[in-house]
């Protein structure tokens, strides 16, 4: 049924309401990276295209803005069940399109279900104010300010290939229940996926204009849209480089930005070594650690290292490598042969310069195999930069106070994990950490989606969260009425 939006192997764009080719007839091939084998192509639209979809969904925004706010919910509740049913066509689209194990393809359009309910009954709850004058010195009671909250206008989405669904749905849904109309620029790699979900909306009745896609490269198409006049603002998930070039060429565009991460898990002496190990593992592995929330590295106290590294060691061998649709496997293909260079990359180095490798350094075409390091120290790449593969790397400190400084000097700043049973220490820990959220005795991770989620320093700007990201994407607005002076 999805497939619907495919004509003779293309997948068309959803613009004002209806599916279309490009015009150009230039295409972008989508090869899985399983196999190689083609999945569909895409339309590499052009700027003039761009500039059309853009201001389809500029005209189109006074309209939905004016749709009464109960309206707009009952849209997204429908949006939310019908992903439900078509769960399983979805999934299996992601599972050759970015390959993403079938298990946590599954798992990302329920959450994105979910997500979209707990949306629309969140937007039903958000309050304006009222201001009274006399509360500061010279007012009177003569005058008050009514405090709401207003859509901004026309939002542009730009999603990573990792959750091609889910942080495409997670800026879309509060843009729009705000009255917002979107503009998606999916990641190529999970253009098909994101059309997949665009196909939904339209079936859930959203108004023609509401929601509108532009496929393409986005070194081609991205500054274009992204400097576009009628684009109120943007909201981009992806890599630190690309959310910098943004805010570089954009001027005066209010930006949400969730960018990359280099998360540390910290594991004290008094820690529960097996179940941080554990947490450990299953944040650092899954989807092949293809994750800005993965555990990126191990900053652990000498006096328990062998055995957390023994627990952690246990774990890893036994993850299932291979093929994203077996429903067991953990480790699947890379998104590209580019990122597994990348990965060996820093796994040579750190072993050029001394490192312990403990498990993995092998690959197959994209696959990486799971790999453990050892011994990590400064002057190796691995303690800074973020692989986005299947690598965990392990350093090594006498004290608590170097655990935080080594966490701190890391340019990102998404999340840290503190695992220790003295609840004290784990507070005053957390108190110094340079990051967005940290997890005491849990893997770094996003979820639940109301909470928020943000990433300072090099990992990002504003917050998202169902109830913030709401927030973010309207704007307030204060008409003060002056009452007759008596
Ligand atoms: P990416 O290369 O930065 O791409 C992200 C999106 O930006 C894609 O849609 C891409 O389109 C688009 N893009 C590229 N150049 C652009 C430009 N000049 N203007 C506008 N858009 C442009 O990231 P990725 O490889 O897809 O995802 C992995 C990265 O995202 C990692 O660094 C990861 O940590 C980060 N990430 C962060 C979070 C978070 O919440 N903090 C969540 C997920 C991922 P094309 O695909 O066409 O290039
Ligand atoms: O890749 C970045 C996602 O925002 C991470 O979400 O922690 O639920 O996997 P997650």
């Amino acid at each position: 049924m999805l497939k619907e939006i495919c004509h003779e192997g293309v997948y068309k764009n959803y613009i004002n309401g209806e599916w279309k080719l490009s015009n150009t007839g230039n295409l972008i091939d989508i090869f899985s990276p399983i196999d190689g084998s083609k999945v569909g192509s895409i339309p590499a639209m052009s700027k003039e295209e761009v500039d059309e979809v853009i201001l389809t969904a500029k005209a189109a925004q006074k309209e939905w803005a004016d749709v009464p706010l109960i309206e707009r919910a009952k849209i997204l509740n429908k949006v939310a069940f019908l992903l439900l049913d078509y769960q399983k066509e979805i999934a299996d689209i992601m599972v050759v399109e970015i390959a993403k194990d079938i298990t946590s393809s599954l798992a990302e359009v329920k959450r994105t279900s979910d997500f979209i309910l707990f949306t629309a009954d969140a937007a039903k709850q958000m309050r304006g104010e009222m201001l009274s004058a006399d509360a500061f010195p010279g007012y009177g009671k003569d005058r008050v300010s009514f405090v709401n909250r207003y859509p901004l206008g026309t939002v542009l989405a730009i999603s990573p290939f990792n959750y091609p669904v889910n942080l495409s749905v997670s800026k879309i849904a509060p843009a729009i229940v705000a009255g917002n109309t979107v503009v998606l620029k999916p990641p190529t790699q999970g253009s098909i996926s994101a059309l997949y979900m665009a196909k939904i909306f339209e079936m859930a009745g959203l108004p023609k204009g509401v929601l509108n896609t532009i496929t393409g490269r986005g070194s081609e198409i991205g500054d274009y849209a992204v400097t576009h006049d009628s684009i109120d603002f943007i909201n981009f998930t992806g890599s630190t480089e690309i959310g910098r070039h943004i805010s570089k060429v954009t001027v005066m565009k209010p930006l949400l930005m969730e960018l990359g991460g280099k998360d540390a898990a910290i594991v004290l002496e008094d820690a529960d070594l097996e179940e941080a190990a554990k947490d450990i593992v299953n944040g650092a592995f899954s989807y092949s650690g293809q994750r800005c929330t993965a555990v990126k590295r191990v900053i652990v106290k000498e006096e328990v290292a062998d055995e957390l590294v023994g627990y952690i060691k246990d774990r890893v061998r036994k993850l299932k490598v291979g093929d994203p649709r077996k429903k067991d496997t953990v480790i699947v293909p890379l998104i590209s042969n580019e990122a597994a260079d990348f990965v060996c990359e820093l796994i040579e180095d750190a072993l050029d310069k001394g490192a312990t490798l403990l498990l993995g350094n092998k690959r197959e075409k994209n696959i990486v195999y799971p790999t453990l390091i050892d011994n990590i120290t400064e002057d190796m790449r691995l303690a800074w930069e973020e692989p986005f593969g299947p690598v965990l790397p392990i350093m090594r400190v006498e004290s608590t106070e170097k655990a935080i400084e080594i966490a701190n000097k890391s340019e990102y700043g998404l999340q840290s994990a503190v695992f220790t049973k003295n609840i004290d220490q784990a507070f005053h820990i957390a108190n110094q950490l340079d990051v967005g959220t940290v997890q005491i005795n849990n893997k770094t991770e996003r979820g639940p989606d109301h909470f928020p989620f943000l990433g300072v320093k090099a990992s990002g700007m504003g917050i998202q969260g169902i109830r913030y990201s709401i927030e973010a994407m309207t704007r307030v607005k204060a008409m003060v009425i002056n009452f007759e002076k008596k």
